[in-house]
């Protein structure tokens, strides 16, 4: 039996297996409204067979949008349309999760296929980015962001907390915090983007404070019975990973003792120059340290769609969860051949009856 087929509980939710769709933003919102492209793909993606399917990041203010084209959560029309697609996923077999998110200096971007950086200041489409400290990413998002007043952060966290109310309203059952990839949250925890002198500054409890302050707060409203969890990078590829890694695991037994059910291991982006060591599954021995070390269930993504790749790091309890991205923009239907290629049992039933039918004995080359 394949362990990637197995079933994976966590708090009341058991997903059919370890195979999740993590976030992909699809830039193709107006007022961070889905619409037509956002309702096919997700009931697309969730006929396909995962376990899990995670909304995109969506966000919790009209400025935490990456681009003008980011869905959003700040209002209840935005929540009907999601609400739509959370019923879509979940008729289809999967778990429909969400994740929330505010881009904090890397907001007011172009999509990245049209051009993937900051738009001009003085363009009415762009707005002015809010951050820890008013440091710009660099490269392609020199836009300095302002630096966030003590009023900025109470409302940005209110913000996180309407949105997760809104997204339990809507009918998710996971909520994933979007606290990684150079976004608002990870740029209060990264050294090289917050210099602040106040209390969410400074020391690494300091750098802390936003994070476990702003999953406190989801975590009242947030069903108990449901898992919360978060996307962090725990390692930024910058010279000081041994360092920035411990700092990392620390933060993550704050958050378990805080209430979070499992964490996305990911990577910081805090800084435009990294020495990332890119190749299939190489974040699954730091995905495994932080689930040793910090007691804490995990997923990872980047890099383990290969059969025996997603089939190892599962099996070899490197981590709970797989998730697998852009081999599902590829074929919303990738576990069908994880399915195949790993010999289980009917891999057709990983799709739905109407699909299943007609592949019981049809093998794709
Ligand atoms: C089109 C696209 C959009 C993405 N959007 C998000 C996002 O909204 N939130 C997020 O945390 N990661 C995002 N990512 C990163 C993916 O979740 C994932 O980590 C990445 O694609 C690596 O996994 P893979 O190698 O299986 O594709 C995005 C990636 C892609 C390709």
């Amino acid at each position: 039996m394949a362990a990637l087929f197995t079933p994976f509980k966590l708090k009341d939710v058991t997903l059919r297996n370890r195979i999740a769709v993590p976030p992909m933003c699809q830039y193709s919102a107006e007022d961070g409204l889905t619409n037509d492209w956002h309702q096919v793909h997700y009931a697309g993606i969730a006929r396909g067979g995962a376990g899990l399917v995670i909304v995109e990041a969506t966000a919790v203010s009209p400025e935490g949008r990456i681009s003008p084209a980011c869905l959003g959560l700040w209002n209840d029309q935005q929540a009907e349309g999601l609400a739509r697609i959370a019923a879509r996923i979940k008729a289809a077999g999967a778990v429909p999760g969400i994740q929330i998110a505010h881009a904090g200096r890397k907001a007011s971007a172009n999509r990245p296929w049209e051009g993937d950086d900051h738009i001009a200041e003085g363009d009415a489409r762009g707005w002015q980015p809010l951050a820890p400290s008013a440091i710009a990413f660099g490269e392609n998002l020199p836009r300095v962001p302002t630096a966030m007043t003590l009023d900025d952060i109470a409302r940005v966290q209110a913000d996180f907390v309407a949105a997760a109310r809104r997204a339990r309203d809507a009918g998710f059952e996971w909520l994933e915090l979007h606290f990684a990839h150079g976004y608002l949250a990870q740029t209060f925890f990264s050294a090289h983007a917050n210099q602040r002198d106040d209390r969410y500054g400074g020391d690494v409890d300091g750098r802390s404070r936003f994070l476990l302050e702003t999953l406190d707060a989801v975590r009242a409203v947030w069903p108990e019975n449901l898992p919360l969890t978060a996307r962090f990078g725990v390692i930024e590829y910058d010279g000081r990973d041994e360092e920035t890694l411990n700092e990392s695991i620390e933060l993550t037994k704050s958050f378990r003792q805080h209430g979070l059910d499992l964490l996305n291991v990911s990577i910081g982006f805090s800084i435009p120059q990294t020495q990332i060591p890119w190749g299939p599954g190489f974040l699954a021995p730091i995905a495994q340290r932080v689930r040793r070390e910090a007691g804490i269930p995990v997923a990872s993504a980047w890099g383990i769609e290969a059969p025996q790749v997603a089939e190892r790091v599962v099996a070899d309890g490197q981590m709970d969860l797989v998730m697998i991205g852009r081999a599902h923009l590829a074929n919303p239907h990738y576990p069908y051949l994880l399915a195949q290629a790993l010999q289980v049992e009917h891999p057709s039933r990983v799709l739905p009856a109407p699909y299943a039918h007609w592949l019981e004995r049809y093998r794709l080359q």
